[in-house]
């Protein structure tokens, strides 16, 4: 028997997410350089992440069942979902740190996992960290040492392009656990994005940070994404800011999985509060997922 979870409160919950952070704190969104996918550095479109039919289990404890879905160079998707629903887990199962119990994971069109940058959840351990801004931005070049374990000239030179990028070239030498969390944050975008040459994966990268420091990581997320045809896989709690910047959503909602579009995203959420009103019960049936341009879990 398939393991399925009946929870109904999605469009409430959902309701309650968006009320954490205030709308204006994305006001900057309109000052990002808008550029022609020609433009990018990336060619944008081909398939490059195929995921079909994937379950992840804990100790035979099941958090993902049966869940398909796929990502096209260039895509902004982001994952969303309650806590525990097993967010974390999937970023894990794509970078290769979690195999999945059955189903399959394909990175096509020679992607390969040194290519995927990686900003991981924040932990109070991390803030600690005794390294100086440069040596951890730095970090981030390991996977692509091809020779010796000494970073190259080239290595430092991506590692100062990514601190100027974020506007962090004054605290090179500092202290990191010196900084302010959004500081830090800065500090960790730097470092994921020297392993980032084709898609970056970020797992709640605005937690702790107040809203002009959110504003900003979104934007800067979100114009390394159309200027440089970087793919995002973001995770997030937030979800004005999902349907402000993504291009497409998955949500690990325990009774049912979406994913689409975020026009198909929208409209899966009206529903679900319509839905929610009239005490009518269709969109945990198991085609309405499709027929709003997701994938059903069932
Ligand atoms: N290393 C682990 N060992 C055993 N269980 C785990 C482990 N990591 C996570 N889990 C469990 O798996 C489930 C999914 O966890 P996960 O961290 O993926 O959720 P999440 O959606 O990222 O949540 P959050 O929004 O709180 O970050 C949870 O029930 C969690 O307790
Ligand atoms: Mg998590």
């Amino acid at each position: 028997m398939p393991f399925v979870f009946k929870r109904k409160k999605f469009s409430a919950d959902i309701d309650k997410e968006a009320k954490i952070r205030p709308v204006g704190a994305w006001k900057n969104y309109s000052k990002v350089q808008r550029i022609t996918p020609a433009e990018c550095k990336n060619p944008v479109g081909n398939k490059i992440i195929d995921v079909e039919g994937i379950s992840l289990s804990y100790d035979s404890k099941p958090v993902v069942n049966n869940l398909s879905f796929q990502v096209n160079q260039g895509d902004y998707l982001c994952i969303v979902g309650e806590n525990g629903s097993g967010k974390t887990t999937l970023l894990d199962a794509l970078l290769g740190l979690k195999k999945p119990d059955c189903g399959k994971i394909d990175l096509l069109d020679k992607l390969k996992r040194n290519d995927i940058g990686f900003l991981p959840q924040h932990t109070e351990v991390q803030r600690d960290f005794p390294a100086t801004v440069f040596e951890i931005v730095m970090s981030g070049c390991i996977g692509r040492q091809n020779k010796g374990p000494f970073f190259s000239k080239n290595d430092r030179n991506t590692a100062f392009t990514n601190m100027e990028k974020l506007g962090i070239t004054s605290l090179s030498s500092r202290s990191y656990r010196e900084l302010s969390g959004g500081q830090q944050q800065r500090v960790l975008l730097a470092r994921a994005l020297c392993s980032a040459t084709r898609v970056l994966m970020l797992d709640e990268p605005v937690t702790g940070l107040d809203p002009k420091a959110a504003s900003d990581m979104y934007s800067l997320v979100y114009d390394i994404n159309k200027k440089e045809g970087i793919t995002i896989i973001m995770i997030s709690h937030d979800i004005s800011s999902v349907l402000k910047y993504a291009s497409h959503v998955l949500s690990l909602d325990k009774s049912k999985y979406f994913f689409g579009t975020v026009e198909n995203f929208t409209q899966y959420r009206d529903k679900a509060a319509s839905e929610k009103q009239t005490g009518e019960d269709t969109l945990y049936g198991n085609s309405d997922a499709y027929k709003y341009g997701g994938t059903d879990i069932n």
